[in-house]
């Protein structure tokens, strides 16, 4: 491999190439980043008819303590629906409570984790005609062990209308598959909504999973597509999400059910925490939102501009300022400066379906003609042919077996260099040679990603799909990181992305690969300055074959006066076989260890994480 390291060689890489997709999927966010514990905390999974769905949440008691039932006499008007519990039994007489008490429990997302020593926010809404004296408390699993307890009593005056409670617990123990429960030994009927347990402890508070942030924060992303995907679209579009549904104080929103992905979320991971997110983890925000098309039903293009005004509308909830009428709902939430918000995509997957092209131009010429300088996506491919229609960028999806994800890193390289510019927004092996999270799929994506660095003339953003999984509602197969209630492990697709992390606004440097096996290898060289004032190039190389290369590198171009090398560190990603994985068991079966190769002073030690400027990166 001979690369060219002078001043002239190769060409910019843009500064926001690699980022991340995230979608509401494989609950991704409920019950995955967004740290909320309790699923369905205003009891209306499913919708707001009655009686209402309250799953996963459970009764404790019989029918002779206690009758549940759910009515719509809530405080709040877009989610109406409220519980009912009318506690038959007493503390002490003829019809005793049983030892605890009856009342409700919620397990959350397949237990809730709680961690010795830690605090969690309970909040919830309560009304009765008589006094209340409810106990809240974390427990094991089937209730027999009490983690955390804190009493709430109030007069019946205070309680007469809702009112909100608040109380703190501290974990006493560990239990990482723990449950929330109310529970009372008092006669008389209360009616509960709303509950919400929170971990104190979130990113900057902003309640984001900790540890799932910080596996965000480590691949560097430069832009976040949210809010999906499918999810976007619904399969009918009364079930699509929508924005303004998920703004505002987290009791008022409706929440709803994504009938793409089959589950309920309260949508306390709404538009506003997404732009924060972006903000938090350092990434532009790009928000794809519905243009009127779902998976099964379609808006009118004469019909369409309801939706055109909603989409204006989140655009200045996001950038207006706080005296606009939605940049001061955005105030009021806690952020008065504008989010950085530079690109929309116009729905998903939609080119092609009878209205979008109509839809999308009426969204087109509106969010130009109020913010010239937003950049649109068109859902349509232009690698191949140019578009037929005004677009900044188009959508470029793909989902294939390795070997043919592997060949596509040439896939841009007749793309016209005129005109909009792919969004590779969702690429990744899938099928059987990726099981769960393969190596053979990891190699396939470095490849691709390769190609796409070396076209990154045409190519200006790129996202692995999806980016979570909780395993226990695997919705989609594979997933860049893996999660349950208190652990989470990237697979090997992971680590890939972590190795281009420096690769967004560095520069792609000629390199020429001389080889026989051409078809198995593919190399690439980038240059770029770190805050440190050095100059650092990392050189990656996929050998996808069966046998084993010899690959000689030379850097030539440097001025040796001028240049001063002073080492090298080279990381592998390899295994025993092509279709070993990461699990639970094993989250670093497949992780990339650093290995010191000449006089770098002590950068990192062998088997260490390597410090990603200073990685040489091969993959053999
Ligand atoms: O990434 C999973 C799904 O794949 C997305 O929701 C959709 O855009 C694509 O079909």
């Amino acid at each position: 491999l001979f690369i060219d390291a002078s001043e002239r060689s190769g060409h910019p890489i843009p500064q926001t190439l690699f980022g991340i997709f995230f979608e509401e999927i494989n609950h991704a966010g409920a019950g995955g980043l967004w740290a909320e514990l309790v699923s369905n905390r205003g009891f209306e999974a499913g919708g707001s008819n009655i009686p209402s769905n309250i799953d996963p949440w459970s009764i404790i008691g019989n029918e002779s303590s206690i009758i549940v039932s759910t009515d719509r006499s809530s405080c709040f008007e877009h989610n109406k629906v409220a519980l009912r519990m009318e506690v038959l039994c007493t503390s002490e007489g003829t019809s005793t409570c049983p030892s605890g008490g009856v009342g409700i429990y919620n397990p959350g997302f397949w237990g809730m984790n709680i961690e010795q020593g830690k605090s969690y926010k309970v909040v919830f809404y309560v009304r009765s005609m008589e006094a209340i004296d409810i106990s809240v408390s974390f427990t094991s699993s089937n209730g027999l062990q009490t983690h955390a307890s804190a009493n709430i009593t109030a007069s019946a005056s205070d309680v007469s209308n809702w009112t909100k409670m608040e109380v703190l617990l501290e974990a006493k123990e560990t239990n990482h598959n723990s449950r929330l429960q109310l529970t009372t030994s008092k006669k008389g009927v209360i009616w509960l909504d709303q509950v919400s347990a929170m971990p104190l402890d979130t990113y900057k508070g902003h309640g984001f999973r900790n540890d799932l942030f910080q596996m965000l924060a480590d691949i560097k992303p430069q832009f976040i597509r949210f809010p999906g995907g499918c999810f976007v679209e619904g399969e009918w579009l009364r079930n699509a999400f929508r924005w303004k549904a998920s703004v505002g104080p987290w009791e008022e929103r409706p929440g709803h059910f994504g009938d793409v992905w089959m589950y309920w979320t309260d949508d306390g991971l709404g538009y506003f925490e997404f732009l924060q997110l972006a903000e938090d983890v350092g990434a532009l925000p790009i928000w794809v939102f519905n243009n009127g098309v779902s998976h099964n039903d379609q808006v009118d293009t004469s019909s369409v501009l309801p939706f055109v005004q909603e989409a204006l509308d989140g655009l200045e909830f996001a950038r207006g300022d706080s005296s606009s009428r939605w940049g001061a709902v955005r105030a009021a939430m806690g952020h008065p400066e504008p989010y950085d918000l530079r690109y929309v995509a116009v729905g998903n997957e939609d080119c092609g379906k009878k209205n979008y092209q109509g839809n999308y131009l009426k969204f087109y010429d509106a969010i130009k003609r109020a913010y010239p300088d937003i950049q649109i996506i068109s859902n349509c491919d232009g690698s191949s042919t140019p578009l037929d229609h005004p677009a900044d960028l188009y959508d470029f999806h793909v989902y294939t077996s390795a070997n043919d994800l592997f060949s596509m890193s040439n896939k841009f390289v007749h793309t016209s260099r005129q005109g909009p510019k792919a969004f590779v927004s969702e690429y990744a092996v899938t099928g059987k040679d990726a099981g769960t999270g393969s190596l053979l799929a990891a190699l396939a994506e470095a490849g691709f990603l390769i190609g796409l660095e070396k076209n990154s003339d045409v190519v200006q953003m790129a996202s692995y799909a999806p980016l979570f999984v909780n395993t226990n509602d695997r919705r989609w197969n594979p997933d860049a990181i893996v999660f349950n209630s208190f652990q989470a492990y990237g697979t090997p697709s992971y680590w890939v992305q972590r190795f281009f992390t420096e690769s967004s606004g560095a520069t792609f440097l000629n390199a020429t690969l001389q080889t026989d096996s051409s078809t198995s290898l593919v190399a690439s060289a980038i240059a770029w300055k770190n805050s440190d004032g050095q100059t650092y190039i990392r050189i990656k190389a996929v050998n996808f074959g069966s046998n084993s290369v010899n690959l000689q590198i030379s850097v030539g171009g440097m001025d040796p006066n001028s240049v001063k090398l002073s080492g090298s560190t080279k990381t592998i990603l390899t295994s025993a076989g092509v279709m070993d994985e990461n699990s639970f068991n094993e989250p670093k079966k497949l992780f990339p260890p650093c290995r010191t190769h000449s006089n770098t002073a002590g950068k990192c030690g062998q088997g260490d994480e390597c410090p990603t400027f200073t990685t040489f990166f091969n993959f053999i």
